[in-house]
């Protein structure tokens, strides 16, 4: 299993190598790990990947792969070789496409003798509420109750855990028990501005519900001093011991 130096993953949510790679030789004595997104992925593309893996750096890659199961494990498979700690899929791709993505890594990883990346799920995204589910997804029933739905769905597939909101932390610990995983963005230290993101909490406040890792971005990256910042959020954290 993945072990991180703290629970902090730091979303690398920028076009270029250089800039990331300022941002990583500033926070890496501090971060758990760092996340790259599919505007860093798409830009940059796999460089960024092996740079981060040849500084021995635990990366998220957060592409959130959703097609047909042999594309899927196809990219899951190339990205465990380019050496993520963490990649993720959607739950609405089916049980067929998250068991044949938690396949294709096991053995990728098994025959380059590398460890496995932690394979998590994304289930509805946070940025879609509960009107637009029902009118425009056109999905009957609670957003939450598919939300913990598709979290279980994805553990009986192999999955190791899914990406969610801290709203949910509860709901998902609850359905699919300890050792799941749960990635939580949209977490913001107090005092610190929301920016797009709507349902927030702060980094302690998601903690002590159950996440497992949290994702933060723009109040570290885009802070006038990003290592003040990622301090004070880990000494908050650190204070729950
Ligand atoms: O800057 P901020 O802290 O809002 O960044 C959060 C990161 O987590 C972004 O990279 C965003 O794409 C990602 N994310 C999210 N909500 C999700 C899944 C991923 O905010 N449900």
């Amino acid at each position: 299993m993945l072990a991180l130096k703290n629970p902090l993953i730091i979303a690398l949510d920028v076009d270029t190598m250089e800039e990331a790679g300022n941002l990583v030789n500033r926070l890496y004595p501090y971060a758990g790990a760092f996340k790259v997104g599919m505007q860093l992925y798409n830009s940059a593309g796999p460089q960024v990947l092996k740079w981060l893996r040849q500084k021995n750096v635990p990366v998220f890659v957060d592409l959130k792969l959703h097609d047909i199961p042999n594309t899927v494990a196809a990219a899951a498979r190339v990205l465990t070789r380019y050496g993520a700690s963490i990649l993720n899929v959607h739950a609405a791709g089916g049980s067929s496409m998250m068991r044949a993505a938690a396949e294709a890594v096991r053995k990728e990883a098994a025959d380059n003798g590398t460890e496995r990346p932690l394979v998590t799920a994304v289930t509805v995204l946070t940025s879609i509420d509960q009107e637009m589910f029902k009118n425009e997804l056109g999905i009957p029933g609670l957003l939450q109750e598919r939300v913990t739905a598709w979290a279980r769905l994805a553990r009986e597939s192999g999955l190791d855990g899914v990406v969610a909101s801290p709203q949910e932390i509860t709901a998902i610990r609850k359905a699919c028990g300890p050792d799941f995983v749960i990635i939580t963005p949209g977490v913001r230290p107090a005092g610190s501005a929301a920016n797009d993101q709507k349902r927030t909490m702060t980094p302690a406040e998601a903690m002590e519900l159950g996440a497992t890792y949290l994702v933060v971005g723009r109040p570290v990256t885009a802070a006038p001093d990003p290592v003040k910042a990622i301090r004070e959020i880990l000494k908050e954290i650190s204070r729950l011991k």
